[in-house]
Parts: structure tokens; sequence; C-alpha cells
């Protein structure tokens, strides 16, 4: 429950909504608890008539005589009305049975409109009622995704690593939805109960406090059963719910791994497995579904109970002359009101459970607070020297130590090259620049400033990254290259595909720059790819360019041609390229070796060939074969 009171601050934001909600629940149910007055009345003076006139005269009593001596009024509410208007029907100037008769229907008739009203106002005032109170569920809800969405974007990579993509969409979908659920319909039902019960309760106390008493009886019990039951269906959807998010991520990995599938021959063996899934998902559902029948009847039966009672007891009632036919009517039709409210306190239980539970998830979720923050107040022009002073780092998740003892110094517009086998630290230390983690030992400098006081947007706004792993998104070619760069030209776009060498590729598609990538778009090769990510990085004309190995897949001579056009381009800025090969880093002012998290070698091409370490190792390794 207490995990509820963080949505507080945003009842008061819409408060001026839940306060009219709270009138129109009022008034809402003010005229659903006046309805079964009019009935009870109409019927009180149906039977007046009868026993005081129509039995008499039936029996063979003067009819002159039996009016004379008694007189039937319009029941209290008519009357009350009538009076307001001027106008009184009594059956003053009545004289025969025919004339009584036309009377009651008369009455009858207008306690029918009244009825209508009651049920009209009744309606526009629940109509009210969820445009203020849904609507505000919903616009915390916007909220509420919106304060998600923004700590999304705010937490560090290692954050995405821990949690899988599944539980994280979770949060702003279904958590999200089940706290809504709180905020609008359990608000809504809780309110509605408690006037509800007030209303029709204290009504009833009035009219007969014993009556009162049968009739409600069999009622919490309702309550109790529709907790147990909810709680159970609940408990059992959860479980269905599960079953499904499996079977559509199993389902959406055969779909993106069906080449692998088909290559290796194991359609079969995933048919099997999604077959089980599938088969699993069944059962729940069946599971469900048998608790899910139980819910009405539990409802039904119990309110039948109170009924029989309300007319047994009551019954008894009028016959010892303390109660009136009519108010038999109008507790029915209480019962039956109060049908809905008793059953909606199990089922807003459940509700406010579930919410709570999902809102502690919300909350931890917001709490986190990001590693890697921004602390500077002001902006900075990077310019592109790079210091690293004794740098370590641990990966916190898998311990494993990444670099160790890291130090080099790099001007402003020089280039720096990265060469190593695999899993040697490269692309960890390419990280650490644009400080997408921090270290965790000594220091890294740009422009002199330890990262950590360097003001962080500009950090990122002066760096161009191009990732190992190419990612594009689902959008035109034109739209993946310029996403860093609000309002580029079309002209800038394509001389950055350009300088990437991609240009000839692109222009060679049907739709050239509009040709629609991903899902629905055309397949790009490997080495077409990464070029676009190294478009969309030169593009941002960044005064620190890094690319992570992103020309491995790019035959040598591409790769010289864009390495040529870098060349031009980042003249005055400086470069991190992080490559396998040699011929990528050859013309590098300075070119560190990595090894096992070491700088095992660092120095210019020829004094490292020279030195004839690792390094001309990998020279000698990558010569062509020449016989
Ligand atoms: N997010 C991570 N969490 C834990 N360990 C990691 C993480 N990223 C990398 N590592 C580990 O750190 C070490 C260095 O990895 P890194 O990605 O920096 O190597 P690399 O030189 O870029 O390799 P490659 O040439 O294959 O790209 C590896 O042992 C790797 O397993
Ligand atoms: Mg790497």
């Amino acid at each position: 429950m207490g995990a509820l009171a963080a949505l507080n601050p945003f009842f008061w934001k819409y408060r001026g909504r839940l306060a009219l909600g709270f009138l129109f629940v009022f008034l809402t149910n003010a005229f659903a608890v006046f309805a079964p007055v009019v009935i009870g009345e109409g019927v009180n003076v149906l039977q007046d008539a009868y026993t005081r006139f129509l039995a008499p005269i039936n029996q063979g009593s003067d009819p002159m005589e039996v009016f004379a001596n008694a007189r039937l009024e319009a029941p209290p509410t008519l009357s009350a009305l009538g009076e307001w208007l001027g106008w009184s029907p009594a059956t003053e100037n009545i004289s025969s049975k025919d004339e009584l008769i036309r009377f009651v229907g008369l009455i009858a008739g207008l306690q029918a409109l009244l009825y209508m009203l009651a049920y009209l106002m009744k309606g526009i005032f629940s109509f009210m009622t969820r445009q203020t109170i849904i609507v505000m569920s919903r616009l915390i809800e916007y909220d509420l995704k919106e304060a998600i969405y923004d700590q999304y974007q705010r937490l560090p990579m290692a954050f995405y690593k821990q949690n899988a993509t599944g539980d994280l969409m979770n949060r702003i979908s279904e958590d999200v939805s089940k706290v809504r659920m709180y905020l609008g319909p359990a608000v809504m039902y809780g309110l509605t109960l408690v006037t509800m019960m007030f209303l029709t309760i204290g009504v009833m106390l009035r009219i007969d406090a014993t009556l009162t008493l049968w009739s409600l009886a069999p009622l919490p019990f309702m309550s109790w059963g529709v907790y147990k039951v909810s709680a159970r269906i609940h408990a059992r959807s959860d479980a269905v719910q599960s079953q499904q998010s499996l079977l559509s991520a199993q389902v959406q990995q055969f779909f993106s791994g069906i080449r692998i599938l088909a290559a290796h021959r194991r359609e079969q063996r995933a048919f099997e497995r999604f077959q089980g899934a599938a088969d699993e998902y069944k059962f729940r559902t069946l599971d469900l579904v048998k608790v899910d029948a139980m819910f009405m009847p539990i409802i039904v039966m119990l309110v039948g109970l109170s009924t029989i009672l309300t007319i047994y007891v009551g019954g008894l009632r009028v016959f010892s002359g303390d109660l009136q036919l009519g108010h038999i009517f109008q507790f029915v039709f209480y019962v039956n009101l109060l049908t809905w409210p008793f059953a909606s306190v199990g089922w807003v239980t459940s509700l406010v459970q579930k919410a709570s539970a999902s809102q502690q998830r919300i909350n931890a979720f917001l709490d986190v607070e990001p590693a890697i923050a921004n602390t500077a107040p002001d902006s900075h022009d990077v310019e592109g020297s790079i210091a690293f002073r004794k740098v370590g780092l641990t990966y916190p998740d898998s311990g494993i130590r990444a670099l160790e003892d890291i130090s080099f110094e790099l001007e402003a517009g020089q280039t720096l090259a990265i060469i190593g086998r695999t899993g040697s630290g490269k692309t960890t230390l390419a990280q650490l620049v644009a400080r997408l983690q921090d270290p965790t030992d000594g220091t890294v400098e740009i422009d002199g400033i330890p990262l950590q006081d360097l003001h962080l947007p500009s950090l990122r706004g002066g760096i161009g990254y191009v990732p190992q792993d190419v990612f594009l998104f689902s959008d035109t070619i034109a739209n993946n290259i310029a996403f860093g760069v609000d309002g580029a030209t079309m002209a800038e776009i394509e001389q950055a595909a350009r300088d990437a060498d991609v240009h000839d590729d692109i222009a060679g598609f049907p739709d050239g720059y509009q040709t629609l990538l991903g899902e629905r778009g055309v397949n790009l090769s490997g080495g077409q790819k990464q070029r676009i990510s190294i478009a969309r990085a030169i593009l941002r004309k960044p005064h620190i360019l890094i690319f992570d190995d992103c020309l491995s897949a790019v035959d040598t001579e591409t790769e010289a041609v864009i390495l040529g056009n870098l060349r031009r381009i980042m003249e005055g800025r400086t470069a991190i390229l992080v490559s396998h090969r040699v011929s990528t880093v050859r013309a590098a002012d300075l070119i560190l070796v990595l090894d096992e998290g070491r700088i095992v070698e660092q120095g210019q091409h020829e004094a490292l060939i020279e030195r004839d370490g690792m390094y001309a190792e990998l020279n000698r390794k990558q010569q062509p074969v020449v016989d």
C-alpha cells in the first residue's frame, strides 16, 4: 500500500478533476438511491387504494360513503413536487370506482416518469464521472510513462546489460496499466462503494432497521467470495500472460533466426518446442476459465439469498402491520443496487494490491540513480586532446578485468589507433573516451579536464562514435544518416555518404536515399551498414571521431578510400581507430597495441616494426602472400 503514496502528487496535480469526480459520484449515487423510493411509493399508493377503497366497495359498501370517509393522496415525492407547482392531487372529488382507477393510473404514470427521470440523471452523472476520474487516470498514466521513459534515457549501459529487455518493456506497459487500474477504476468504484453504501443503508435504516439487517446479512459473504475468486483469477491470468509472452518471444526468435534455423535443419525441433509452449498456454487458459466460471454464480447465489430473505422477513413485517408492501419492493431494488458495490469491495481490493506491487517496481526503477550523471553546470567546447592516467576497469557484473594501467597522451587533432586481439579491451577503452562508462581506477581527461568534471552533454555532443555493432533504425537511409543532427540538408547527407564511400551504393537503390531499411525494407550488406553508420557519425562533424572496428566488413580498397576522406574531413580533429588490421592503423600518430587489457607496445608504425614485437608479427601475418 505504501508504494502507492508515490502517486499522491499526481492526484494533487489533477485535484480539480478529482474533486469534480467526487461530486459526480455522489450525484450519480443519489439518483440511483432515489429511483427505488419512487417505485416503493407507487406500490404503496396501489396498496392503499386497494385496502381502503376497492376492497370495501367490492364487499358491498356504498362507494359514496367510502370516498367521503377516507382520502387518498399522491405519494410524498410527487406531492412535494406538485406543491411546488401549485397542484395537489388527492381523491377529494372522486365518487366512483372508475374515477379511482383513473386517479391511481395517473399517479402510477407520473411515478414512472419520475423514475425514468431519476435514471436519466444518474446516467448523465455517471458519464461525467467517467469523464473526470477515468480521464484523470489516463493523464496520470501519461505522466508516469513519460517519467519512466525519461529514466530509461538517463540509465547507464550497465543497467541494460543487467535487465532483460522484456522486463524493461513491462515496466512501461504492464506495470503502468495496473497502476492505472488503481488510479481510475479502483478510485471510481471505491468512491461509488462508500457513497452508495452510506446513502442506501441510510435510507433502508430509516424505513426498517430489522429488515435492513436481514437483507444485508449475506452481502459481506459475497464480498469475501469475490475477493477470493478474483485473487485466484489474477494469479491464473498472470500465469496465462507470462506463458503468452514466452510464446511470442519464442516466435519472434524463430522469425529472426529463420535463416539459421533452415541452415541447421532445425525446423522440426523448433516446431516441437513451439507446440509444447502452446500446449502449456492452453492448459493455463483452461485453468483460468474454471475459476472465472465461479465468479457470477457466487454473486447470483448470494444476491438471490438476500432477495428471498428480504421478501420473507419483509412479508412478515407487512402482515404484522409494521411495514407497507412498497417498502419490500424498494428493499429488493436496494439489494440489487448494493450487489455491485459489495462485489467490488473484493475486486477493488485485489486491484489495489496489484497496483501496489506494480508501483513498488516502478518506484524502485525510478529510484535507480544513474552512475554516470552530469555534475558540471557549464557547457564546454571539446577541442580534442585526450589523456589516460593509470586507467583500469573491472566490469562489475562479470568481475572481468578489462583494462589495466593504461596511460597515454594524445594531442588535439592527432589520430590514435588501437590494435589487438579479440577480447583485449579495445572497445572498452573507446567507450571510456565517450564516457559510456566510468573507469574503476585512474582518470580519463579530455582537454585536460577529468571526464567526471566535464559537462556531459557537451562531451557526447563533441564525439562521433561508430560502435562495433552497427545499429540502423527501421527508417529511410536519409533519416538513418541524419539521425544525430537536427535539420540536416539533403546536400549534407549526400556529402557524408560520399565521404563514407557509400553514396554510389545508395544511388543504386530504386528509392535512393528514401529507401526503407529494416523489417519491411531492404537488407544491406554488412559493409554497406558499416558505411552508413560511418556517414551518420561524419555528418555530425565531431571534434573526436571514434571508429570501433567499423571497417572490418569493407575490403582494403574501400578502406583506403574512406581513410583518405577521413584525413581530409578530420583535419585538425581527433580520431580514434580501433581495428584488427595493420592496414587501418599504420598511418596513425600513435598506435597502442593491447593485449589482455594492457598496453604491450606503443608508438608509430615504423618504430613498432623495428621493435619486432607483437605488432611486427601481426604485420607479417597480414601481408598478402607474394610468390
Ligand atoms: N559489458 C561487459 N560486461 C562484462 N564484461 C565485458 C563487457 N564488455 C566486455 N567485457 C569483457 O571485457 C573484455 C574486453 O572486451 P572488449 O569488448 O573491450 O574487447 P575488444 O578488444 O573490443 O574485443 P573485439 O576485438 O572482439 O571487439 C572481454 O574479456 C570481455 O569479455
Ligand atoms: Mg570490440
